[in-house]
């Protein structure tokens, strides 16, 4: 029987990967985690294409799109980025790679050129896909579409433990700056704004805790 296919969208620091990643290995379905392929490309735009106002050169980096080869691999049944070889898993979760993701991501170029890579992985079905756009234009048709949110004073405080647990020093104002001004440009960006699907259902787990908001997306989907 084929295994379903899943959306989960939100906004940032909801947990939509962490979530996500527990629901696949319950249901056995891959997890793969849109974020990182925007943070990959940011990776390389930040060391390829900065000028010295240390603003993104954006043609530099539209001219190279072609030279950026973005791999998941299978590790341990989860999805490891690599740019060219490289394993930049650890890299893209830096403060400096969320300073400048948003604006890489509103580029029109940058999400057409992710666009196949993310549709050809949920072919097959079995998959659980999380990002802003899945549920509305990269897999339209998913079995289930669900919508997270939370306040933003409790995405700062998780965010914030996330980096501490990460060894990434920052302070709290910095992350909620951050988040707000993350949640702004890719809600207001042309391309494929981060928005809930019309089919969505949507997770507020402001009071819910990962397990909590774990039951209540399980709840809903039927067994396979
Ligand atoms: O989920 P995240 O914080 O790792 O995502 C990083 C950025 O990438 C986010 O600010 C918006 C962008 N993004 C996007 O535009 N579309 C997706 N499907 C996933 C992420």
């Amino acid at each position: 029987m084929r295994k379903p296919v899943i959306a989960i969208d939100g906004y940032s620091s909801t947990g939509k990967s962490s979530i996500s990643k527990a629901i696949a290995s319950k249901l056995g379905l891959i997890h793969m985690d849109t974020g990182a392929l925007y943070r990959g490309i940011t990776y390389f735009a930040l060391r390829h294409c900065l000028n010295n106002r240390k603003e993104i050169d954006m043609p530099c980096l539209l001219n190279n799109l072609e030279k950026i080869q973005l791999e998941f691999r299978n590790e341990d049944n989860d999805l490891i980025l690599y740019l060219n070889d490289k394993n930049i898993s650890a890299e893209i979760r830096e403060p400096q790679i969320s300073e400048y993701v948003s604006i890489i991501a509103r580029q029109p170029e940058v999400r057409d050129f992710l666009l196949e890579k993310q549709r050809s992985a949920a072919d097959e079905g079995g998959i659980i896909m999380d990002g802003r756009d899945i549920g509305t234009v990269v897999l339209p048709a998913a079995d289930y579409k669900f919508f997270l949110t939370a306040s933003v004073d409790e995405r700062t405080k998780r965010r914030y433990l996330e980096l501490k647990q990460l060894g990434i020093q920052t302070d709290k104002l910095a992350v909620k700056q951050n988040l707000v001004v993350r949640d702004k440009i890719d809600s207001e960006r042309e391309t494929s704004p981060l928005m809930k699907a019309a089919d969505a259902v949507v997770i507020d787990n402001t009071e819910l805790n990962k397990e909590e908001t774990i039951a209540l997306i399980l709840s809903y989907i039927k067994h396979f």
